[in-house]
Parts: structure tokens; sequence; C-alpha cells
């Protein structure tokens, strides 16, 4: 697995929505870099991130994962190549353990505190009086949204995809914590291919070091979104 993704004239419009959120969008993500999606509020973003994950299918166009047709791939490989932080991650209702392991069974406890210290969650489900057996959810603790974001990045890495999609995945964070987490997703980034969703680049660039190239989304009512997603090729070394 290498993680080049390739979108070749993709559309897509929501069910019961003449207007299309994906207007013949094509793009080329060389496997091992990062790209920065940027665009305002409603231009496709988060759809684009959820044809990626194939929780909807295209409806004219390609999507390829190192050359092979999403819909061509089974569910399970699909989702060992790709790794999703989205705002809102879904947390089952089972422990902390539980809900960082199921994803990977074979890791070990050492495993799951190494991932957790990476995403900068580790010390607070190891200040929680049941620590790592915490229940989480209802009827359990609730972790504000910045935590739950930082233990589903954990998640992600216990995972290891060679494809990370991270849509506003730092901002239910404070300034520090976002910081500090920035990091930890850099060194995360590395040798993986990283999509990264954002409104603004400049949230980013005040934090990310490394090479990203940015990508330019306009709205879909707007007429230059015929080409919307065409790569601006603004390269910034570190
Ligand atoms: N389930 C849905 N049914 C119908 N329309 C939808 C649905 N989800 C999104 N849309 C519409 O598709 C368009 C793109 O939405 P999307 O969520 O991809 O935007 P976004 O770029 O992620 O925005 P934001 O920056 O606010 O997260 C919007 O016009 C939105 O109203
Ligand atoms: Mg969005």
């Amino acid at each position: 697995m290498r993680g080049a993704v390739q979108l070749d004239h993709v559309s897509f419009a929501h069910a019961g929505q003449s207007l299309r959120a994906i207007d013949d969008v094509t793009l080329t993500i060389p496997a091992g870099s990062h790209v920065a999606i940027v665009g305002p509020t409603g231009s496709g973003k988060t759809t684009l991130g959820y044809l990626l994950a194939r929780l909807y299918d295209v409806d004219a166009g390609a999507i390829r994962f190192d050359g092979v047709d999403l819909r061509d791939l089974g569910f399970a490989t699909l989702s060992q190549m790709l790794g999703v932080v989205s705002q809102e991650p879904d947390l089952l209702n089972a422990s902390v353990a539980e809900n960082l392991r199921f994803v990977c069974p074979k890791a070990t406890g050492a495993d799951m505190i190494a991932a957790a210290k990476v995403a900068q969650i580790h010390d607070h489900i190891a200040a929680l009086p049941e620590g790592y057996d915490t229940l989480v959810g209802e009827g359990g603790f609730r972790f504000s949204g910045g935590e739950k974001q930082r233990l589903a990045l954990a998640r992600t890495i216990l995972r290891d995809p060679p494809i990370l999609l991270l849509d506003e995945a730092t901002s239910a964070l404070d300034t520090r914590t976002e910081r500090a987490m920035s990091q930890a997703l850099d060194a995360l980034a590395k040798g993986r291919t990283t999509i990264t969703i954002a409104h603004r680049l400049s949230t980013m660039a005040a934090t990310r070091s490394g090479v990203m190239s940015s990508l330019s989304f306009t709205r879909a009512s707007d007429p230059l979104s015929r080409r919307a997603a065409r790569g601006r090729g603004r390269a910034r070394p570190g």
C-alpha cells in the first residue's frame, strides 16, 4: 500500500439537490504528499471527504487509491487504507481502551499508550480515576470536543493507514493544544499521504512545517467551480 489518491472528473450531488456539491474535480495526490483543501463553508470539502471514505459513491468520474477504483476495493481494505479524523468523531459506548483498540485488536497496552501520547491525550486519560477503563458516552465520562478528536486521532494512529484525512481536525482546540497536536500530526503525516481540510490556510500555516500544497475550493454555485479544485501548486517550504 502506497497511498496515491486520484480524483478523475468527479461529480456528486446530494440526494434531492439539483446543485452539485462536487463538480468535475480532477486531482492527483502523489503517495506521501501533504495537500490542504481550503474553501469557504458549503464549498464541498466535507462532501469530498465522504466520497474518499466511500460514505457516498460518486455520480460521475472515479476516485482511485493506488490506481484502484474505490468501488473495486473491499470495505475492509478501504478502511485499512484511509484514516479519517473529523470534527464529530464517533466514539463507542465502551471504555477508552475499547474505543482505541477495536480498530487494531492486536495492539498491546504499550502501543495504545504510545498512540495516545502522540495524540496528546494520554495525560488526560491517565489522570482519570479509572484511566483507560473509563466508560465513554451515555452514562460514562463526557469528553470535550477537542478531547474526542484526540481520542479519534489516537485510534487512527493505532490503525496506521497510508492515507490520512483530517477534516478541521484541530478546530475544537485551544491554541496551545492545537500547536502540540499540530506537531503530533506533522510526525504522523511523514511518509503518509495527508489531506487536510480547512477554512483558511493561515490557521495551518502558523503551526505547520514541511512542504504542503494547497488547493482551493470555490462554491459549487460559482461557475468558476467547474474547474474548482485545481492545484494551485503553492508548495511551501517549512
Ligand atoms: N446530506 C446532505 N444533503 C443535502 N445537501 C447537503 C448534505 N450535506 C451537505 N450538503 C450541501 O452540500 C454542500 C457542501 O457541503 P459540505 O458539508 O461538503 O461543505 P464544507 O465545505 O465541508 O463546509 P464547512 O466548511 O462549513 O464544513 C452545501 O451546500 C451543503 O448544504
Ligand atoms: Mg465541512
